[in-house]
Order: C-alpha cells, then sequence, then structure tokens
C-alpha cells in the first residue's frame, strides 16, 4: 500500500513541473495518526519546503491539487504546518482487498534481497531453573525469528546456553564434596538447591573457592571426572529446557542448542587471528583487547579479557567466538543478541570487539535487543513468596491453570481435552502478548487479572475477535474459507477495517528493517481487533437484504481473521476457534 501512495505521490510531485527535488528524495508517508483527517500523511511538502525556499503549506496545496485528479483518493486537504492527509476511494480499497482475499500471505511478498541472520536468543543457564527473565528473552527472541522468516531470510536460530563458568566450578565441587550422584531423573529443582548452596560456600569459604576455581579449569582442560558430572547436568538441564520450549510453544530445538563450551575448540583460531592482527595485548597476564572509547571509572582503558592467566575462557570470550563461528563460518550478515538490558555495556565491547578485529564491515549489523525486568503488580521485582526469582514452569503452569478456567466458564459443553487444549493457547498467548505489548526495553508489571482480560490490550481480546468471526462462519453454515465473492466497501466502519486491513504489509516491512519494534504489531493487532468488534456492531450481516452484500462482509470477516491469524502467529500465539 505505501508503495502504491509512494508511486502516486511521486507521479504528482513530477507533475508539479518546477518543483526541485533532491537526488535521494524519500517519500515519507504513514497511516494517519487521526482516522479523520484522513487514512494517510504524507510529508513530503515539509520535506521539501527548504530546497525550494517555500512555505511548506503553500507547496503542500500545490501538491495536494494535482493529487486530487488521482482516482485513488476521495479526499485531498492540507493541515498546517504542511501535512497531506488523503482518504482513500472504497473501490479502491475494495480492489485491494479483493486481490489479497485468497492469499493466506495476503499479497506480501518474501523479500528479494535477503541475508543470513543469527538470531541468539533464550539462553539460559545450565544447572539452574529457567526463570521469568528467560520468558522475555525467549518470547521475543522468537518472535523475530518468525517475522525474519517470514520475509525469506534465512535465520539461524542460537540457544547460547551458559554452561561453561566458574559456577560450574563451584556446583562439581560441591556435588563432588558431598559425594552427590547426579541420576538422569533428577528434579531441575534439585540442582537449583545444590547450586544455591553451593554458592554460598563459594562466597563465605577461600578454601572452597579456591577449589572451585581449579576445578573450573580442571573442566575446561577435560579432567574426565569433572567433565563426566558436567556432562549429566548439562544432559538433564537440557530435557528440562526443551519440554518447556515445547509448553511455550517456541521454535527453539535441540539442535539450536551452541552453550558457551561448545566455542572452547574455536578458542585457539580466535586468539590466532587476533594475534596475526595485533589486536591482543598482554595486561597482568591475561590476554586482553583494549577497546577505543571504554574507559573504567578512573578513566582507565578498559581491556575485554579473551583469556585469563591461569588459561581459561570467560563469558566474553565465547561470544567472540560464537561471533566469529557466526561471521566466518555461518557467514551471517545480521547477528542479532536477546539479553537483558544490563549486558548493554558487555554487548557494546563485544560489537566494539568485532569492529576492532576487521571482522565485520558495513555489510554486518549488530543487534542487542536489550529488555528491561519484570516487575510485580506493585512495581517492585517479581518474586515468590520466600523472596526467591518465579521459575518459568511455575508461570505457565498458571497462565494455563486460569485460562482453562476461562474456557471452562464460556463452553462448559466442549470435552475436557478441548477445553485444556484452548486453554493452553489462550494461557501461553496472554503470557506472550503481555511480553511483547510494550517496548522491549521499558521493565514491565505482570497482573494475571489484566492480562487475562477480555477487554484491552491482551491476546484475549484478539482471540475473541477471531473466535467472533468463526462463529460467523458456524452461524452461516460455511466452511471455513475465503468465499468465492468480492468485497464491496460501502459504510465508514467497512472503510476504516479496510484501511487497517491493508497496512499491515507495510508495518512489518518498517518492523523488518527495526527489529525491537516488535510492539508495533501488538498494537496494530489490537487496533485491528478494535475496528473489526465496531464493524462487527455497526454492519449487520444476515439482516441485510441482498445476499451479495451479507456475502461480501464476511469475505470482510474472513480476511480480517486470516489477518489477525498472521500478524499472531509472527508473534508466536495460536488462534483458537471458539472459546
Ligand atoms: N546466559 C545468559 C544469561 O542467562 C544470557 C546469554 C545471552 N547471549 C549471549 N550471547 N551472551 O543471562
Amino acid at each position: 500500500m505505501i508503495n502504491l501512495l509512494q508511486q502516486c505521490i511521486q507521479k504528482a510531485m513530477t507533475d508539479c513541473t518546477d518543483l526541485i527535488v533532491p537526488n535521494d528524495f524519500e517519500i515519507i508517508v504513514q497511516p494517519s495518526s487521526r482516522d479523520r483527517l484522513g487514512d494517510y500523511q504524507t510529508t513530503v511538502a515539509l520535506q521539501l519546503a527548504k530546497p525550494n525556499r517555500c512555505k511548506p503549506l503553500v507547496l503542500a496545496d500545490k501538491i495536494a491539487q494535482t493529487l486530487k485528479k488521482e482516482a485513488l483518493f476521495t479526499k485531498v486537504s492540507t493541515a498546517m504546518p504542511g501535512f497531506i492527509n488523503l482518504t482513500l476511494e472504497n473501490n479502491f480499497l475494495s480492489t485491494q482487498l479483493n486481490a489479497r482475499s485468497h492469499d493466506p500471505r495476503l499479497g506480501i511478498k518474501k523479500l528479494l534481497r535477503t541475508e543470513t541472520v543469527v538470531v541468539d536468543y533464550s539462553s539460559p543457564n545450565v544447572a539452574k531453573e529457567m526463570h521469568i527473565g528467560h520468558l522475555r528473552s525467549t518470547v521475543i527472541g522468537d518472535a523475530v525469528v518468525r517475522l525474519l522468516e517470514f520475509f525469506g531470510h534465512r535465520v539461524i536460530r542460537r540457544n547460547h546456553v551458559g554452561d561453561w563458568g566458574t559456577q560450574f566450578g563451584m556446583l562439581i565441587e560441591y556435588l563432588l564434596e558431598k559425594d552427590i550422584t547426579v541420576t538422569d531423573d533428577l528434579a531441575i529443582a534439585h540442582l537449583n538447591a545444590w547450586y544455591q548452596a553451593a554458592k554460598q560456600k563459594f562466597d563465605r569459604s577461600l578454601d572452597f573457592s579456591d577449589r572451585a576455581r581449579k576445578r573450573v579449569q580442571k573442566l575446561q582442560q577435560g579432567d574426565p571426572t569433572s567433565r563426566a558430572i558436567w556432562q549429566r547436568l548439562v544432559v538433564l538441564s537440557k530435557k528440562n529446557f526443551q519440554d518447556i520450549y515445547i509448553q511455550l510453544d517456541v521454535l527453539l530445538k535441540a539442535e539450536d542448542w551452541k552453550g558457551e563450551s561448545d566455542y572452547q575448540e574455536l578458542m585457539p583460531q580466535v586468539i590466532k587471528d587476533l594475534e596475526k592482527k595485533n589486536k591482543l595485548t598482554y595486561d597482568q597476564g591475561a590476554q586482553v583487547i583494549f577497546l577505543d572509547g571504554f574507559v573504567d571509572r578512573d578513566k582507565k582503558n578498559l581491556p575485554m579479557i579473551v583469556k585469563k592467566s591461569d588459561g581459561s575462557y570467560l563469558y566474553a570470550s565465547s561470544d567472540l567466538a560464537a561471533a566469529y563461528d557466526r561471521i566466518h563460518h555461518l557467514h551471517a550478515t545480521r547477528l542479532i543478541y536477546l539479553a537483558d538490558a544490563r549486558q548493554q555495556q558487555h554487548f557494546n565491547m563485544l560489537f566494539a570487539a568485532l569492529h576492532q578485529s576487521d571482522w565485520v564491515s558495513d555489510i554486518h549489523r549488530l543487534e542487542h535487543i536489550a529488555f528491561g525486568s519484570v516487575l510485580a503488580k506493585d512495581g517492585k521485582p517479581f518474586k515468590t513468596r520466600s523472596g526467591g526469582t518465579i521459575p518459568l514452569q511455575t508461570l505457565l503452569d498458571e497462565a494455563e491453570k486460569r485460562a482453562t478456567r476461562i474456557v471452562q466458564e464460556k463452553t462448559p459443553d466442549l470435552a475436557q481435552k478441548e477445553q485444556q487444549r484452548l486453554g493452553h493457547h489462550l494461557g501461553i498467548g496472554a503470557l506472550k502478548y503481555a511480553d511483547l505489548r510494550n517496548d522491549s526495553i521499558r521493565d514491565y508489571r505482570f497482573d494475571w487479572d489484566s492480562i487475562l482480560s477480555l477487554e484491552g490490550k491482551t491476546a484475549v481480546y484478539l482471540q475473541n475477535a477471531y473466535v467472533r468471526i468463526h462463529a460467523l462462519f458456524r452461524k452461516g453454515n460455511l466452511p471455513w474459507k475465503p468465499l468465492q465473492v468480492g468485497i464491496s466497501i460501502h459504510s465508514p466502519e467497512e472503510h476504516a477495517l479496510a484501511v487497517k486491513l491493508l497496512a499491515l504489509e507495510g508495518l512489518l516491512l518498517s518492523i523488518e528493517s527495526q527489529i525491537s519494534h516488535l510492539y508495533r504489531l501488538c498494537h496494530y493487532l489490537y487496533e485491528l481487533a478494535q475496528h473489526f468488534h465496531k464493524f462487527y456492531e455497526y454492519c449487520p450481516i444476515w439482516s441485510l437484504a441482498e445476499e451479495s452484500q451479507q456475502y461480501s462482509r464476511l469475505q470482510l470477516s474472513y480476511l480480517t481473521a486470516t489477518t489477525l491469524a498472521v500478524g499472531m502467529k509472527l508473534l508466536g500465539i495460536q488462534p483458537i476457534e471458539r472459546m
């Protein structure tokens, strides 16, 4: 749609013979923020005022005069200081909708220029339960993957699991000391408890912390006893995480798991490359990269440690090697990382190191999608009663339980199994939408009532619109597929809905390039559902005298359902047919 409008405006600009248009001029046209002014708004007159030495509004009027000749618009108006508002013609809208109504992708094409993108997400830590913070990384990361795949990119998922640091020396040392055997059927919660105990000991006993450090070295150097225990921890965690991914309906598979340890082998090669380029410096026995522009509190140059003086590697080393692998072996040109906002400095340093090592050039894009914390209703950190972090498992189970209760109330006659299936999609969808609906960098407050509410910005609200459309088709005894009829737009509610439906493509394209803007898709779907509810309220179907009009409205509803479904699935939310 945006493309079409741009062409139209381009033509109008060319028709204004004496207009000066700079070479790299970009025609900005956007959906109008206030529908009463028009459907779209362009700022070309504001953009062109300066090169033409002319008042923006005068220029706007001039361009508007030529735009008025286009059959596309019923109304072209201007507003201070130089906006041009465009209202689309109903016939034009109908044609556009009809061209899309049979296509499950709604006419949205894959991009011509695609690239290889690595999305690093979820990335929990072995031997610990996933917690609420991992919900964010997993859910946002998964939506990023889905959107990029939708546009045809080659997307490689990487679950950069923490499995290699000091904490493993600590835990393994503790397990050995207490003579605890890690069996395959052990609950992950046990590991969590041992982990806590080991951590306490580590903080209190010098002797123990010393042994724990030596244990990491042993582990990293391949000591069989340490490796065997470590291997068990990994297997247990893998099973636990994978179960959560299935429950959460995310795309992550076992083969996407690439732990920090997996990059150990690559380290010598990475170091060799950095040495060859003269990028490594010895600093108190450690090998480090000094990064331009990074200083500590005392204004001293801040190094990134690649290899510690005792020969062991750190979190940053694995990230460096992982990036090396992604750039040189996977040939990725876009690297996206999902991690807590508190890791901003780490990623800034990593990206600087990648530039300084000449591993990346102009064709590469490095992005850290930073996210804030999940807070409780009162704005305080969201914790269990005893003050611990909330295990993700508990949250997922609770969401399903609450949603299933809603389904049972609404559809008591449905088989229990079906109620549970719907409850699962509704509950998980609600969690995901709540996580995605705000700009990710912001903290958000978690409140069960508001995330499962039928009113307001929730997944349930979207599901409800989708369910309504299914119910319409059930009522009319119609199979669930597009009808063989055309849509014709007449009423203001139909018009508003049509404009909204046609805006999806432009929005998705814009999010594709600004991938942290997924919240805009949430907002779009919410508004689309609102427009649909309004249409449903003001535009009766069954009482219409003419069958063709009935069918037109049913088809418009069907297209709304498809659009909702496309958008929801991109967010990882499964639409449901009844509730
Ligand atoms: N394991 C880390 C954590 O739980 C997140 C890792 C993020 N990804 C990365 N490549 N550093 O905080």
